[in-house]
């Protein structure tokens, strides 16, 4: 792969004619310290989020990595370059066929499910094996989030205990929860209070629990959307895991995407020609820029030109490559107010949910590759401004093998 020192190098010689993605590995590093430092469980990267090698190396250095995509590429891409990675495939809704290659080519003993069909296809394609962790995935509000996940997946605390219980007998290994309480989680008490519901369908279905995965949803910077402090998040959890009936046994796992890999990659992108206060340029809905046009969402962008220009900023909107109106971003993008056809703009925070979403519709989707060494975006992992809550360390009897309550 090609490397810059910073973007703004690139101006010095003949950019490429499409979008430039900028990787910054080490960013995912200093979040994956972070998680691995202050989170007081097992830390999996979803892999979604970015699925190139770079990302999953840097979170190579934590325990494990989740592959939360029905695709065998996903499962294989980790599996073959990382061959001693642990691998969840949490995707509660799975092919057979995917669920079959997952166990027998590479391994993968730990899958999510949100019912009773899903259990019956695991146990079927796994050839009834006894040694599989099972994760009930939960639906959990998803009031605190920019992007809330609720409605697609998950059991309600209501229907949860009889598949809980049917979990419990189907596997000697262990049994897990999960939930996600929706991307860009504005609210750290989003999950302590999912906990809260996931702990009382386990009392009422008098099973015990080895695993519980507060699954992804940890946030990162945009503009307008500034969260709490990440130890905020991970204080919240370890008061809901406290609090719950299984406790003493459990382990605590988590499966951040968006968290670990937004500061680590932005696009360097051509403005093709100006309109008033719209500017077109070679990257957009269908290249790495989903969130903003999808969603909405605003991202931090800045001019990149040899001489710094001296205009005063202003609110752009921006239109992506394609001939779908849709290919629209209405920010407001703050950029010089000289900006003009043939000037490159940095985007920035576009690791997560970037690149991974891109397509090749109408032509576009060229995407070019450098790395960069500069820390140039706001940061959730700077000087905690939290205080620490300490979690009690206590003796783990057993997490394999629980019986039944
Ligand atoms: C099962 C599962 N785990 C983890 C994640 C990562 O979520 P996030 O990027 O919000 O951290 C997702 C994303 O939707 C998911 O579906």
């Amino acid at each position: 792969m090609d490397s810059v020192l910073s973007p703004l190098d690139l101006t010095a010689r003949e950019a490429p004619d499409g979008p430039v993605a900028i990787a910054r590995p080490h960013r995912v590093t200093a979040a994956a310290e972070w998680f691995l430092a202050n989170f007081p469980g097992e830390t999996f990267y979803a892999v979604k989020a970015n699925p190139a090698r770079g990302c999953s190396t840097r979170s190579g250095k934590m325990a494990s990595a989740v592959s939360t995509s029905r695709r065998r590429t996903e499962v294989a891409l980790v599996a073959l370059e990382f061959p001693t990675a642990q691998l969840a495939f949490m995707h509660p809704v799975k092919s057979r066929r995917a669920i079959g290659r997952a166990f027998h080519d590479f391994g993968v003993k730990t899958f999510a499910l949100d019912s009773e069909d899903e259990l019956n296809k695991i146990l079927a394609e796994t050839g009834g094996a006894k040694d599989l962790t099972l994760v009930v995935r939960f639906a959990v509000s998803g009031d605190g989030a920019a992007y809330p996940l609720a409605r697609k997946f998950g059991v309600t605390e209501e229907e949860a205990p009889a598949l809980l219980r049917r979990a419990r007998q189907a596997t000697e290994e262990m049994l897990g929860v999960s939930f996600h309480v929706g991307t860009q989680c504005m609210r750290p008490d989003a999950y302590r209070t999912a906990m809260d519901g996931v702990n009382r369908a386990i009392v009422e279905a008098g099973v015990l629990v080895d695993v519980v995965d507060v699954g992804g949803g940890f946030p990162a910077i945009y503009p307008g959307m500034t969260p709490p402090p990440m130890i905020e998040y991970v204080n919240s959890i370890k008061q809901g895991f406290e609090e719950m009936f299984v406790a003493q046994n459990a382990k605590l796992w988590a499966e951040p995407g968006r968290a670990l890999v937004a500061e680590a990659g932005s696009t360097v992108a051509r403005v093709e020609l100006r309109k008033g206060d719209a500017l077109y340029l070679n990257d957009g809905a269908f290249g790495t820029l989903f969130d903003a046009t999808h969603l909405n969402w605003s991202f931090p962008a800045k001019l990149l030109r040899a001489k710094e220009s001296r205009a005063r900023l202003a609110p752009f909107r921006l239109y992506g490559p394609t001939c779908d109106s849709m290919d629209a971003a209405a920010g407001p993008f703050m950029l010089p107010a000289d900006i003009g056809e043939g000037d490159l703009i940095e985007i920035g925070s576009l690791g997560a949910y970037g690149t991974a979403m891109g397509t090749r519709f109408n032509g576009f989707g060229e995407t070019v590759t450098m790395e960069s060494k500069d820390s140039p975006w706001p940061s959730m992992y700077g000087e905690a401004t939290a205080k620490v809550v300490a979690m009690p360390k206590r003796k783990r009897t057993s997490t394999k093998k629980p019986k039944q309550v």
